[in-house]
């Protein structure tokens, strides 16, 4: 998953793209790149984050093109990066998404003596498009496309300043500048600062620049079509730090409220959820890592009152796909509405006529414009690349429909706005705050430790380990306290850490397993509204027994976020990851 940003036709279009790309640096952070057209293309590209950049060795430019990369084929190296130069001069290209033919096309161009230079999947388009010289047009841009197996979204800036665009999977918007000037990007919101209409290409979708007027085409026919651009309904969104060292701190932060936000419309749209699960024979809850987690959480909560809900992790959908058919529906989880494997799932569930309800936050995702009915999860941008109030927003719709299913009324929102309170107060809690800073520094000297949970707990306990493992890299594994007999005891040592989510409904089993790992030397992290005897070390949770599947996953959020400082890792943009998984 990486980011593409592209300004034509502006006095400041290297800047502008600069500014763009440090706006969808979460989408991936291996490496950036920058070509922009003068009298002839020039690139500037780097291996690192470009937040970190002031200044660029580029001249100001009319038209360029800028590409942050999350390596797929090709390590992290200059070379790799993009935009990728054709051998004559004569075009750049940035591409995102994964050329799943690469080798075979790759092969047949060596064979016709083409030299490569990277080893990347996206030098093997630029090859193609280069091949017998011939410029650009809309013909062979097609033919070159038509190759391409997987979901490739392209954009090639010519140095007679004409620019080719492409989408199959990864997002691309076009936006309409004030002055007859474009901009391309791989999201909505960062293309709010600088255009007041927005076009979000479809898949097959060939957009032509001749310098002057664009153009739309399908692929399928080469038929030119209308573009419609819709006004820019996203006020230029200021995402920034405010007064917090990081976006996740400040995410971490904001759930104080955006529990609140996330019922905004349930009034509206619960209804007529709820008259399709009626109707429905099956009911799949579907999402990719935290909103997997949030999707077994939402499972258990719709199954208190009907019994037919499954989980399936979007990326093992295939080994389920013959359960499908037009009596089902599917509640489709996610932050970005971009995830590849989550969209792979819905396209085929749609070719069995499944009906989708989605619960995404992006507005106009892909996801979002998918489903039958789109449920705006409503949280605000989140930019750090863990999840923090989106998997919570994600559970808590959870919950709310459960309640709506079983009372039919919206009572549940006064306890969410009690619980929002108490959220405030636990927050400007002292003390509980220096606990997590305490409890930090004593994971923060270890390598492996152990989350148990049990009932509603489970789930949380799965993501603690999620958020632990992918912003402090410590290797952290959620069980079910019921499993620990049956192996995961062996790995008890003097001191290991067990982390225990215990709540009233499963406290005792809980405390008799804490009892085992104690008596085997474990070090016990008690995560509870109440103190026990049995814990070494304390974290209290707000009181509301109801919601601790969601605080001690807040707890989690902060705990994951000081062991990052502690070891000064960049807690928004943790190693290998990107906030958008655009590739399967
Ligand atoms: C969450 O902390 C992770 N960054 C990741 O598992 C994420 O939840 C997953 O990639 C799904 O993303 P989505 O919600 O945008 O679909």
């Amino acid at each position: 998953m990486c980011g593409i940003y592209a300004c034509l036709g502006n006095f400041d279009a290297t800047n502008k793209v600069l500014e763009g790309l440090k706006r969808i640096e979460y989408r991936g952070y291996d490496s950036w790149g920058i070509a922009t057209l003068n009298n002839k293309i020039e690139i500037e590209k780097h291996i690192g984050k470009i937040s970190e950049v002031k200044k660029l060795h580029l001249a100001d430019s009319d038209n360029a093109i800028g590409h942050t990369r999350w390596a797929t084929h090709g390590g992290v190296t200059e070379k790799n990066a993009h935009p990728h130069l054709a051998k004559n001069g004569n075009f750049a290209l940035v591409q995102n998404g994964v050329l799943e033919n690469y080798q075979e096309l790759k092969n047949e161009l060596i064979k016709e003596g083409y030299k490569f230079q990277s080893e990347t999947d996206t030098e093997v388009i630029v090859a193609m498009l280069e091949k017998d010289e011939q410029k650009i047009d809309l013909k062979k841009f097609a033919k070159v496309i038509r190759k391409m197996a997987g979901r490739n979204t392209i954009l090639v800036l010519n140095k007679n300043g004409e620019v080719w665009a492409y989408r199959q999977g990864s997002p691309l918007i076009i936006g309409q500048g004030q002055k007859n000037n474009y901009f391309f990007s791989s999201d909505l919101a960062s293309i709010s600062h600088d255009a007041t209409n927005y076009h979000v290409l479809e898949n097959q979708e060939i957009i032509h620049f001749d310098g002057q007027k664009i153009s739309s085409y399908q692929l399928d026919n080469l038929i030119s079509k209308t573009i419609n651009f819709k006004k820019m309904d996203h006020q230029a969104l200021e995402v920034d730090k405010g007064n917090y060292a990081h976006f996740m701190l400040k995410e971490i932060n904001e759930q104080k409220e955006s529990l609140l936000k996330v019922l905004a419309l349930s009034e509206k749209i619960f209804p007529k959820i709820a008259k399709k699960i009626e109707s429905s024979r099956n009911i799949y809850v579907i999402g990719a890592g935290s909103a997997s987690y949030a999707a077994a959480s939402i499972t258990n909560y719709l199954r208190s009152n009907k019994r037919n809900v499954y989980h399936i992790p979007a990326y093992d959908f295939t080994d389920f796909k013959n359960l499908f058919d037009k009596s089902d529906l599917a509640i489709v989880l996610s932050q970005s509405g971009e995830t590849a494997d989550t969209i792979e799932a819905v396209e085929q569930m749609k070719t069995k006529g499944v009906f989708i309800i989605s619960v995404v936050n992006m507005p106009s995702s892909t996801l979002m414009n998918m489903a039958d009915i789109a449920y705006p999860l409503n949280v605000g941008a989140e930019i750090g690349v863990a999840s923090s109030k989106a998997l919570t927003g994600h559970m808590l719709f959870g919950m709310a429909l459960a309640d709506y299913l079983e009372k039919q009324n919206f009572s549940f929102i006064s306890e969410v706005t009690k619980f929002s309170k108490q959220l405030e107060d636990w927050f400007d809690d002292q003390k509980i705050m220096s606990d997590i800073k305490e409890t930090a520094k004593i994971l923060s000297k270890k390598q492996d430790l152990y989350i148990l949970g049990r009932g509603q707990l489970l789930t949380s306990a799965l993501e603690f380990a999620l958020k632990i493992k992918e912003v402090s890299y410590l290797h952290a594994e959620g069980f079910s306290a019921g499993e620990l007999k049956h192996g995961v005891i062996a790995l008890i040592e003097k001191d290991t850490p067990i982390i225990c989510l215990v709540n009233k409904e499963n406290r005792e089993n809980m405390l008799s397993s804490a009892h085992e790992v104690k008596a085997r030397g474990a070090k016990v992290i008690g995560i509870a509204t109440d103190n026990e005897e049995i814990f070494d070390i304390f974290i209290k949770l707000p009181q509301t027994e109801k919601f601790t599947n969601l605080s001690s996953i807040i707890v989690a959020q902060l705990l994951t976020y000081e062991i990052a400082l502690i070891k000064k890792l960049d807690p928004d943009k943790p190693r290998n990851l990107a906030k958008s998984v655009t590739v399967k």
